[in-house]
């Protein structure tokens, strides 16, 4: 049965009521939700993970040392690489052995910088590891064979000392197996990953998933899925291989202006209207996993197989100045918001949806941190993801919301969201998004099922709907305590700032 929840907006409202139900426990919310990604693009890999061992930049084995830091404190639980339409070029015997003997390549997809894969399957499986992060690798389909293919994961997976490929790895530095949990087959089948037609990429898939053995590991083999409303993918997809499949994947990018892929809308200085375009398109995303999942459970109505929303988040032009093909942009309290409304989706729909990564971790759009040399900060999707660590793993819990209408030009929406959560140690958590920039919300929250006696929280907010935090200016939005909760009568009141993201913690 669907998790229930339920926003009903009211026009002549000033005031919202939510009403949590913590005695209505729902699914549980996979830690993998709060996944990333990570592509060779610009400077997300190169620069903004990877400095090398020689590098000035204080290091770890050549792992950014700041980043790793960074990336450790919002318990990143699942890291997706090497692509994006990278994968689908990429030929992982480029990338291990001697780093100075590797080839250097061309990235044709971003940018038509050099790859000189000095980060390689060693470097990535390492970065998982010392993350505590579980691995996804996207295999070739789009340029490769199934041979190659199988064989990469027999290097990943085989056990010490047994195959010539187990060897082989173990004189490139590593003799034990490393632990794969998802393998991507292909990415974007239908556009970047071959231009195939559905049918054609499902018989690929089947092929591809039957010679991906890892010894005795199960990673979850991760079909290559529709992007928004293409549903016949889906349907395809499930129709032909349904049964060699852990999961489909899902694409969808959140754009201001989203009928035109030349002309996205600024990361910033952006009017009002595109921030109510901005949220109103990103809310789509409950329509697109709701519509794709009533496809996949015709054929699957165990719900075995995921939908896996493997890129998601903004994309916006690139920043003044940057290679286009960097795909770089600055990131405000616009998606520290886009990213809060997309985990409540994600949580309402935890049956299905039990992996994602947003797009992507350093430097590439809807990026946790940006870095420059040296330098690096954290963006507000990062305090966003800080913010709902306790979802990780956490129960569902019944969440109604009536709240009032946010307009803005042609754009109307309820202006509170909300998730609520009984997270592993027992603790119920609500987090309440007022998505209207210019009125703080009044709101009241009902609760049945537990009797807190206290309630802490902590608040995303800023005066500039484009507040973002610079290598200069690097704390202009992030997270504050939250102290205007009051209790009585078995409710909480507060009042929402305008454009605020609060996480409140009974206890
Ligand atoms: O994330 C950037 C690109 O967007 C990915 O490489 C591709 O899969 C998608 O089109």
């Amino acid at each position: 049965m669907p998790f229930p929840s339920v926003v009903a907006a009211q026009e002549s409202r000033a005031e919202a009521t939510v009403s949590v139900r913590a005695d209505q426990p729902g699914p549980q919310i996979a830690p993998e939700v709060f996944g990333q990604f990570a592509e060779h693009l610009g400077t997300g890999i190169y620069g903004g993970i990877w400095v090398g061992r020689g590098s000035r930049i204080p290091n770890d084995e050549g792992y950014r040392r700041d980043v790793l830091a960074a990336l450790k404190a919002i318990n990143v639980p699942m890291v997706r690489w090497p692509g994006g339409c990278f994968a689908d070029e990429y030929h992982w015997r480029d990338g291990i052995g001697p780093s100075n003997k590797r080839p250097v390549k061309v990235n044709t997809n971003w940018g038509g910088v050099n790859e000189d894969n000095s980060f390689g399957t060693h470097e990535f499986m390492g970065f998982a590891e010392r993350l505590g992060a579980k691995s996804y690798v996207s295999l070739n389909v789009g340029s490769g064979t199934p041979a190659e293919s199988s064989q990469w994961v027999e290097y990943l997976t085989a056990p010490s000392g047994t195959t010539v490929l187990a060897k082989e790895r173990a004189r490139n530095g590593r003799a034990a197996p490393w632990q794969v949990a998802y393998l991507g087959i292909g990415n974007e089948l239908w556009g970047c990953g071959g231009n195939m037609r559905a049918e054609y990429a499902a018989d690929l898939t089947n092929q591809y998933a039957q010679f991906a053995k890892a010894g005795g590991q199960k990673p979850l083999k991760i079909a290559s899925g529709p992007s928004d409303a293409n549903y016949e993918w889906t349907e395809t997809m499930m129709k032909l291989s349904g049964k060699y499949i852990d999961g489909l994947g899902l694409h969808f990018y959140t754009r201001p202006r989203d009928k035109n892929w030349e002309d996205k809308g600024a990361a910033l200085a952006f009017p009002e209207r595109e921030w109510a375009s901005t949220l109103a398109h990103t809310l789509e995303m409950d329509e697109y996993i709701t519509k794709h999942s009533a496809i996949m459970d015709k054929y699957d109505p165990q719900k075995r197989v995921m939908l896996a929303v493997d890129e998601w988040g903004t994309w916006y032009d690139p920043a003044p100045g940057s290679n286009p093909g960097f795909l770089q942009q600055q990131n405000s309290l616009r998606d520290a918001l886009v990213a809060a409304l997309n985990i409540h989706i994600f949580a309402k729909h935890a049956d299905r949806v039990r992996m994602a990564a947003i797009a992507q971790m350093v430097n590439v759009l809807q990026a946790m941190l940006l870095t420059d040399g040296a330098r690096m900060v954290k963006t507000p999707t990062y305090w966003a993801f800080d913010l709902y660590k306790p979802w990780q793993g956490a129960t569902t819990l019944a969440a109604d919301v009536t709240s009032p209408w946010y307009h803005k030009d042609e754009f109307a929406l309820p202006a509170v969201s909300v998730s609520a959560v009984r997270d592993t140690g027992g603790q119920v958590h609500v987090a309440l998004v007022n998505i209207d920039p210019n009125r703080a919300v009044p709101v009241s929250v009902s609760l049945s099922g537990v009797q807190p006696a206290a309630a802490s929280g902590r608040i995303i907010t800023a005066a500039a709907m484009d507040a973002h935090n610079s290598f200069d200016q690097p704390d202009v939005v992030a997270p504050a305590p939250f102290t205007g909760a009051q209790f009585g009568n078995g409710a909480i009141t507060a009042t929402l700032p305008a454009k605020s993201i609060v996480v409140l913690e009974l206890r």
